[in-house]
């Protein structure tokens, strides 16, 4: 019995988790110190003293382990960051330092967050890298000149914001086949009609004109030496020379610690990926710097997605500066820049591209007074950003200028354990477009370190385990084919099994026909399709479907089910708690007599009195109809003399009627007292008498009667034979007439077509066929001179 108790205990305990939201956490139930210490409010015991039902429990609430774990005990792996590297913020050239710390090794458990601080300081004298892009067709002449000359003021002004400052320059033209450029022999080496001095060469993909460079002067003697070409479509190969630019690191001169620009200005639309179809060119483009120019003429070109993330990869900020030739070119390089990270876009002025050096100048700006962290984490560790700014996009800040410090916060957070046991991780988190980093060195604490054989506690063929399996933090982990809390159970062996503790005591079912006996305990068959219906207790003799219901209702809805029986709520009794404690349903409104003194309140309802004579009736056991208070056959023959001077008193009304005086009335609809008894009774075959009665005063009975009695009206015999014969003879002659309308209208038009044909008669004169002429001619042979001829 002891154990049903407890058995009772610990799933009330359980509902009470359930109840009480995914919050809670339900340490107990935890099996394995993995399990445990992978939930952040566990901790586990490798020898637990605690008791529960007789079992020890060896994970159980972490913030209270003091009370039952000795500290040499305890496996609760707690979170620890150790700062590796933290250099102090620095304007070195070559060693520039903006971001602090470098380096951390942090362990967290899964579900635990760390806010991890770190600064960002936007260092003087950053070095800069603008690598000069340029579209070197025909048509970019002007603007090649007048870069020429604007090459001097970009590079000071680039120095006035930075020292550190280097410019690089490269051009390209497209691919070298048909249809991007002509192939007729004399075309390919000079392809365009040229009237100036300036010499046309022959066309290429990417020529890098000078490597970046602190020497601005050779800048500009590039630039101006620089020859231009031609080419045959209008769509450039813009796409392939920006990705050489970017990946050619050791060509171009890019340098590690640095901003890198990269200005990209054309007036022509780019070939993307796929064009090179065109030239018979499928091989994908692979963005790695090409060896020699037949490159160019195996890989197709990039795709814009290609472009955004070797850009990004490379930290490089790109400037898209656009002559202004037509607005769809626009267009499109805006969108381009939409989806290349990093990049920005601008309109080379039509006046020769005067405003480049405002337009680099303000990219530049723009690029260096904002700052957006982005990290690498992998899909089970979640990081947030937070800043200092009030920036509405976390992990960045704008308006930050040279020598201000930004405090950001990376909150930490491990989602999930890895299955595959691979528990460290490196994540980066770095500033966009800046080549520095805050390198995490992150260790997930997913295991336990008692569950390796070079812990302590570990002992392999434990005998405490039935030497059937290993002790591992202080549980057996048994063997293939054993299991128990000891190993103690062969699972091949289950039909042998000693199935004496399986008996519930008086019962001759195992684990009461609702379970199997395994190793000496019941397990029950519950139904996973129905996890409302639970089977329990130690002899599955419990469950918590099978109580009494009320109303469709399991136990009313008033109570909990537990082992078969209610447990109802306060105020409800009753098997299926259908019993209201209270007697506030038993008492007529507008009354304080419960059950109208005629009955019992059980239950919440009125158990009404029941005698030889009276039988009490109606909710608040208010009705009588078979009591004397219910007058009214008695009255009925007073009122039926004194009214309507019929009934049994018709002739002794003045000797039997002295009791009351019958008040007639038109109507009884008003009723002068709520209790006014109604009654209708039957006067003879026909009619009914309505009358009502109530006391008024002391017990002074009031009579009063409708002067007329309801009756039936009388069914006038006659007059309905009279009206069926009437009927059926109306019917007849209606027939009649519709017979004889009938044939007359059939009559008139067989006359209408008689004389219509009689009137179309022609009679025209003509012989007689049949007739033959009554006259005969005789020739008399012998008559010569004179015929005779006899007529008619
Ligand atoms: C442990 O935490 C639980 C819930 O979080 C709380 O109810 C309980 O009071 C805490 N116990 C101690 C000793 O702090
Ligand atoms: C460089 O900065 C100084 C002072 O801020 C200014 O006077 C000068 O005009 C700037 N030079 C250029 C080329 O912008
Ligand atoms: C982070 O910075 C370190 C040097 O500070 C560098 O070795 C490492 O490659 C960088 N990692 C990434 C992903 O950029
Ligand atoms: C079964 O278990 C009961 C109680 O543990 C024990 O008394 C009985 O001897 C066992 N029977 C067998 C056949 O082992
Ligand atoms: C029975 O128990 C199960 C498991 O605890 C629970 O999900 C279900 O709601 C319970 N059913 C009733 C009717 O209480
Ligand atoms: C029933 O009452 C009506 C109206 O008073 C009366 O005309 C009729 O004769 C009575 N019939 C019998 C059978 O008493």
């Amino acid at each position: 019995m002891f154990n049903l108790a407890v058995q009772y205990l610990i799933i009330h305990s359980c509902v009470w988790v359930f109840a009480s939201g995914q919050s809670a956490s339900n340490c107990a139930a935890k099996e394995t110190c993995e399990e445990c210490i992978q939930d952040i409010n566990c901790a586990w015991c490798i020898n637990s003293e605690n008791d529960n039902g007789g079992q020890s429990v060896h994970c159980n609430p972490k913030n209270e382990s003091q009370n039952w774990c000795q500290q040499s005990d305890l496996i609760s792996p707690s979170m620890s960051i150790q700062v590796n590297k933290d250099l102090d913020f620095s304007n070195d050239i070559d060693n520039p330092v903006q971001i602090r710390p470098q380096a951390v090794k942090l362990s967290l458990r899964k579900g635990e967050t760390y806010d991890l601080r770190f600064k960002f300081k936007s260092a003087a004298n950053y070095p800069v890298d603008l690598y000069y892009l340029m579209d070197l067709s025909k048509s970019m002449e002007e603007y090649k000149d007048n870069l020429a000359t604007l090459g001097i003021q970009l590079a000071e002004t680039m120095m006035n914001i930075t020292t550190n400052f280097r410019l690089g320059f490269g051009s390209f033209i497209d691919k070298r086949e048909l249809p991007f450029v002509s192939t007729v022999p004399q075309k390919l080496s000079s392809p365009c009609v040229t009237t100036s001095k300036v010499k046309c060469v022959s066309p290429y993909s990417f020529k890098n004109h000078l490597s970046l460079s602190a020497d601005y002067q050779r800048f500009v003697s590039q630039v101006k030496a620089a020859k231009v070409s031609g080419n045959l479509d209008s769509p450039e190969g813009g796409l392939d020379a920006i990705i050489q630019a970017m990946v050619c690191k050791a060509k171009i001169g890019w340098r590690e610690q640095a901003r890198h620009l990269l200005v990209f200005s054309t007036d022509a639309l780019f070939h993307i990926a796929g064009d090179g179809k065109l030239a018979g060119v499928i091989e994908p483009n692979p963005a790695r710097c090409y060896e020699d120019d037949a490159d160019y003429l195996t890989y197709d070109y990039p795709s814009v997605s290609q472009l955004n993330y070797v850009a990004n990869e490379n930290n490089v900020n790109i400037i898209f500066a656009i002559v202004k030739k037509g607005n769809d070119l626009f267009t499109a390089y805006k969108r381009l820049s939409l989806n290349v990270k990093n990049s920005n876009f601008g309109e080379l002025s039509d006046k020769g591209g005067k405003n480049v050096v405002h337009l680099v100048v303000d990219n530049y700006n723009k690029i260096v007074q904002s700052v957006k962290f982005t990290h690498d984490a992998p899909a089970e560790v979640d990081i947030k950003f937070t800043s200092n700014c009030n920036s509405a996009i976390p992990g960045r800040c704008g308006d930050i200028h040279v020598g201000k410090e930004v405090d950001f916060v990376a909150s930490i957070q491990v989602r999930d354990c890895p299955t595959d046991g691979s528990l460290a991780r490196r994540i980066t988190i770095r500033p966009e477009g800046l080549n520095e980093n805050l390198t995490i060195d992150l260790d997930l604490l997913c295991e336990c370190s008692c569950s390796s054989p070079g812990h302590a506690s570990f002992k392999r063929d434990s005998e405490q385990c039935n030497n059937q399996g290993n002790l591992k933090c202080g549980i057996c982990d048994c063997f293939e084919g054993r299991f128990g809390r000891n190993c103690q159970c062969d699972s091949s062996l289950s039909s042998s099994d000693n199935v004496t503790n399986c008996f519930m005591e008086g019962s001759t079912d195992i684990c009461s026909g609702a379970g199997t006996c395994k190793c000496g305990k019941c397990e029950c068959q519950n139904n996973n399709k129905n996890p409302n219906q639970r089977i329990y207790g130690q002899f599955c003799e419990c469950d918590n479907y099978s109580c009494k219901r009320e109303g469709g209702l399991l136990c009313s809805g008033k109570g909990n089910c537990n082992c078969k029986k209610c447990e109802c709520q306060a105020g409800f009794t009753g098997d299926a708690c259908e019993c209201d404690e209270s007697q506030v349903n038993c008492i007529a409104p507008g009354s304080d007599i419960i059950c109208s003194n005629h009955g019992k309140c059980q239950c919440g309802r009125c158990e009404c009195e029941m005698t030889d004579n009276n039988r009490y009736t109606g909710k608040y056991c208010e009705d009588c109809p078979s009591c004397p208070a219910q007058r009214c056959e008695e009255l009925s023959h007073c009122v039926q003399c004194q009214v309507y001077k019929t009934g049994k008193y018709e002739k002794t009304c003045g000797i039997d009627c002295t009791a009351f005086e019958t008040i007639v009335l038109e109507s009884l609809d008003d009723n002068p007292v709520d209790d006014i008894k109604k009654c209708k009774i039957p006067d003879n075959d026909t009619c009914i008498i309505n009358f009502d009665y109530y006391y008024k005063g002391d017990n002074n009975l009031v009579v009063r009667a409708l002067k007329k009695k309801v009756c039936p009206e009388q069914a006038n015999v006659t007059a309905w034979i009279f009206g069926v014969i009437a009927s059926i003879v109306i019917a007849g002659i209606i027939l009649l007439l519709i017979w004889k309308i009938l044939t007359s209208i059939h009559d008139r038009r067989e006359y209408a077509k008689f004389e219509n044909e009689r009137k179309n008669l022609k009679w025209g004169t003509g012989d007689n066929p049949l007739y033959k002429e009554a006259t005969s001619t005789f020739a008399n042979p012998a008559y010569k001179r004179n015929s005779v001829r006899m007529s008619k």
